[in-house]
């Protein structure tokens, strides 16, 4: 599979796996080592988590199952996120979520995601969403100190807008080297908010979260939704596949902005469609009607 380089010494596989759902998917440690062997035969190799994912269970699910390989870490890129603080009963006490980049608490999430992942550095951390308290000297400085001690080697935004972007990086050592955002043929908020132009002036790969809209597009429900899954089925029958899903991956994967789907998929079958897609040449007018059929509305 492509590798998307991002800068030196980091590429991700064009198509990354996606854990936030992995308590769902009820596999022994066994299962998911081999559910990991098989996608990275695939040519998968990027796989994306969150310090809050399974209610702060999948980071550790995910190095236990690799616990028995130790081999595979360095042929796989860990991408995990912290900043979220939910209301949970892990940690008692919390009246309302909130969001918290100070240098105590990513100090605490990246140790936390050394010992879950059972390894010494972590690829890639994201900043989870940006945040209206985030003090971008205070972040700026955590991130040096946890670069220098080599326990993560790059870092990257999720969820920003352009101007929370350009505000933090101009703070920073080295630029993000990604921004996760939800992009699907049902979430079409980064095309009209800027951010996909930002993206090609910039020269970054975005990560789209939900690239199938969570499993929305299975199952349609809105008027939207009706209009996507009938426009992807048609073009599935017109480029001979029988899988909406490839289609829905080779629409994102044709914009020139080089988009990375995260793909978010317990089934290794499924997976596989995602490589597939790589495969899936659409015209630019097949592109177009699954656009119009998302907004609900010609091209003016
Ligand atoms: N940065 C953020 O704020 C953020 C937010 C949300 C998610 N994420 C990341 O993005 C990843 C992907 O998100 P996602 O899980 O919502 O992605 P997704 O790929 O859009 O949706 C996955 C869901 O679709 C279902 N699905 C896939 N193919 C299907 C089919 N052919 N028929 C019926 N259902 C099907 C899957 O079920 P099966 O497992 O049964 O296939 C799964 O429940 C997450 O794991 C996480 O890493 C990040």
């Amino acid at each position: 599979m492509t590798k998307v380089p991002l800068t030196a010494g980091l590429s991700f596989s064009r198509i990354i796996h996606g854990l936030w759902r992995l308590p769902d998917w009820n596999m022994t440690t066994k299962e998911l080592l081999d559910f990991i062997r098989q996608a990275m035969d695939m040519g998968v190799t990027t796989f994306d988590h969150a310090d809050i994912y399974g209610d702060f269970s999948c980071e550790k699910l995910f190095g236990d199952a690799l616990a028995p390989e130790p081999g595979l870490r360095q042929k796989i890129q860990i991408v995990t996120k912290c900043g979220i603080k939910p209301v949970t009963k892990k940690y008692p006490g919390r009246k309302i979520k909130v969001y918290d980049y100070s240098r105590e608490y990513i100090f605490r999430s990246v140790e936390n995601a050394l010992a879950n992942f059972r390894t010494d550095y972590i690829d890639v951390l994201l900043v989870h969403r940006p945040s209206p308290m985030l003090n971008p000297e205070e972040l700026a400085a955590a991130f040096a100190y946890l670069k220098q001690s080599g326990k993560v080697l790059h870092f990257g935004v999720s969820n920003f807008t352009p101007g929370q972007y350009d505000m933090l990086n101009s703070y920073l050592d080295d630029k993000p080297v990604t921004n996760q955002v939800e992009i699907s043929p049902l979430c079409l908020e980064h095309f009209e908010n800027g951010n996909m132009d930002f993206f090609l002036k910039e020269r970054i790969k975005p990560m789209a979260w939900s690239p199938l809209g969570a499993g929305r597009i299975f199952k349609p429900e809105t008027e939207q939704e009706h209009r996507v899954f009938e426009a992807l089925t048609e073009i599935a029958e017109e480029l001979n596949t029988d899988s909406v899903d490839k289609v829905a991956y080779a629409w994102l994967l044709k914009h020139p902005a080089g988009i990375m789907p995260v793909a978010g998929t317990g089934s290794i079958g499924r997976l596989k469609l995602a490589v597939e897609a790589l495969d899936l040449d659409m015209s630019l007018e097949q592109w177009f009607r699954i656009y119009v059929a998302s907004t609900g509305e010609e091209l003016p």
